[in-house]
């Protein structure tokens, strides 16, 4: 069955503004994120043509965070499309499983970080798209 895509949403981050003007702070803490956080890594130095992702996972889920710059996500349920701009570290995008993801235009500096559900595991991802179409269906 498909995932409904109008579930899906930028989620706040919450945000500490020091109110003598030093800047923000932002706080993930557990109660932001449905899973225990196993694994942190981060896209970086990404050329503005290239398209990371391109797979979805079978358990993993992840939530993503713009620390600096911005890019697209692009999710697909199998059946339909929906595109989010991440340019705020405030914001945040979490990513079910069983859903195909696509990262375009980084800007320059953009950083991409992921806080995702489980540890490195090639078995859990799903890289061709027929066979995303396939497994959607079951
Ligand atoms: P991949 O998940 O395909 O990157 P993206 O979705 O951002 O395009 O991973 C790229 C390569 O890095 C791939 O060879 C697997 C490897 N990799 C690890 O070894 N450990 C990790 O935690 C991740 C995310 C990737």
């Amino acid at each position: 069955s498909y995932i409904n895509l109008k579930n899906i949403e930028l989620r706040d981050i919450p945000k500490i503004i020091a109110q003598d003007g030093r800047g923000n702070l932002s706080v993930i803490e557990k109660d932001l994120i449905p899973y225990d956080i196993k694994r942190v890594y981060y896209l970086y130095d990404v050329p503005s043509d290239s398209i990371r992702g391109g797979h979805a996972h079978k358990e993993l889920q992840q939530f993503l965070i713009a620390l600096s710059g911005s890019f697209d996500v692009v999710l697909d349920n199998g059946k339909e499309r929906k595109t989010f701009t991440l340019n705020r570290p405030n914001k945040g995008l979490l990513i079910p499983c069983g859903i195909w993801r696509e990262l375009e235009n980084f800007s320059a500096g953009a950083v991409c970080l992921s806080l995702v559900s489980e540890v490195y595991d090639e078995e859990d991802y799903i890289r061709d798209y027929d066979d995303f179409k396939l497994y959607c269906k079951d």
